[in-house]
């Protein structure tokens, strides 16, 4: 069946505009770091990634790296683009990275000029666009001189292969020389993309750089994996991350404090009327800066709770003291 997006898709969604830009970002957006790549349906992906767009989701969220394997969600996405969402290209915004491991070599990761033309250029084929909307340096890299990193990223812009910019997993510092590099190049710094969740709030202090320079924030991991959720609330389903091949969650990050927590923390969603999930991805975009939360789905239903968070996103101060005192308690 050839895909005609709903026509309803900008009913609910509400748009934040990122920073001191023109730029508006819809509140969730859809990453696709562990379950678009080769190794998933491609027809349970394809319907993820339409059902996200029906519902005003106009984000996707991809690196070079993600799959697994590596690269393969970039080509999943061009498949799906190139069969269903060509015809919605300005209606969508589409980001890439470079800057972890992705090929041998002295060139293949981190942040030589080296490193992010190759990389771009790489992520534009496979996913068969022409341009990224945003191109992010993934993570800092400690050896090479910033200037070059933003130079980097300086020419992409000018080059019309990425419309603007963004730097992920940087520290504050780092945030503030990127964004005075990239301003004397006559190029803005978008965006950073930073791990922020209930259970990690180490970005706090990226976050008032963020407001101070008039850059917006996605944040990744709103959901800390699953564990802000209620599924690991009466032990690890099979089907879930902590039990699957995941590298980055294990069964042993499932503690007996963390999961008394959700427990605490699910039951101050249910008082809002929320999931937990859905509280979690609020509860972050509270921040000012926050432009926008990075879905991690493995399920179509995950999706349609998950968006639901928009419904609610104000917090009473006794809620957010009744959160703050559960974080600081240990089980
Ligand atoms: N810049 C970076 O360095 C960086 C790093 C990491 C991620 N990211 C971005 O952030 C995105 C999200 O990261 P993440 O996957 O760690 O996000 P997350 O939202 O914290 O975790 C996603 C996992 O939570 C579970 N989940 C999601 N919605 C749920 C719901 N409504 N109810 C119950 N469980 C739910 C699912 O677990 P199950 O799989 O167990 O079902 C899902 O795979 C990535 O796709 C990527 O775009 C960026």
């Amino acid at each position: 069946m050839p895909y005609s997006a709903n026509e309803n898709r900008y009913e609910k969604m509400i748009y934040n505009r990122v920073g001191k830009s023109g730029l508006k970002l819809p509140a969730v957006s859809l990453g696709m770091w562990q379950n678009f790549g080769d190794r998933a349906v491609f027809d349970d992906v394809r319907t993820m990634m339409l059902a996200a767009f029906d519902l005003g989701i106009t984000h996707y969220d991809i690196a070079n790296n993600y799959g697994p394997t590596p690269g393969s969600a970039e080509e999943t996405f061009g498949r799906v683009f190139e069969k269903d969402l060509k015809p919605y290209r300005d209606e969508i915004i589409v980001s890439s990275k470079a800057g972890y491991y992705m090929w041998p070599g002295p060139y293949g990761e981190w942040g030589s000029k080296k490193n992010l033309i190759a990389s771009c250029d790489q992520s534009l084929k496979r996913t068969g666009l022409e341009y990224f909307d945003i191109f992010y340096h993934h993570r800092p890299d400690p050896e090479t001189p910033l200037e070059e990193t933003m130079d980097a990223l300086a020419q992409l812009v000018r080059q019309g292969k990425a419309l603007y910019v963004g730097i992920s997993n940087y520290n504050a510092a780092d945030t503030e020389k990127a964004y005075a590099i990239l301003k004397d190049m006559g190029v803005r710094l978008l965006i950073h993309q930073a791990s922020y969740n209930m259970f990690n709030r180490r970005n706090e202090e990226v976050f008032a750089a963020c407001d101070r320079l008039g850059i917006g924030a996605a944040l990744f991991s709103p959901l800390a994996q699953g564990l802000l959720t209620d599924k690991y609330l009466n032990g690890i389903p099979a089907d879930s991350r902590a039990a699957g091949p995941s590298v980055f969650l294990h069964r042993e990050n499932i503690t007996p404090d963390k999961v008394e927590k959700a427990r605490r923390l699910n039951e101050i969603a249910s008082s809002r009327g929320q999931s937990l999930a859905q509280m979690a991805l609020s509860w972050d975009l509270r921040h000012a800066c926050a432009a926008t939360v990075l879905l991690g789905v493995s399920r179509l239903s995950q999706i349609l709770d998950s968006v639901k968070a928009i419904d609610n996103l104000a917090f009473t101060q006794d809620e957010l003291d009744a959160i703050d005192g559960i974080l600081s308690m240990t089980f």
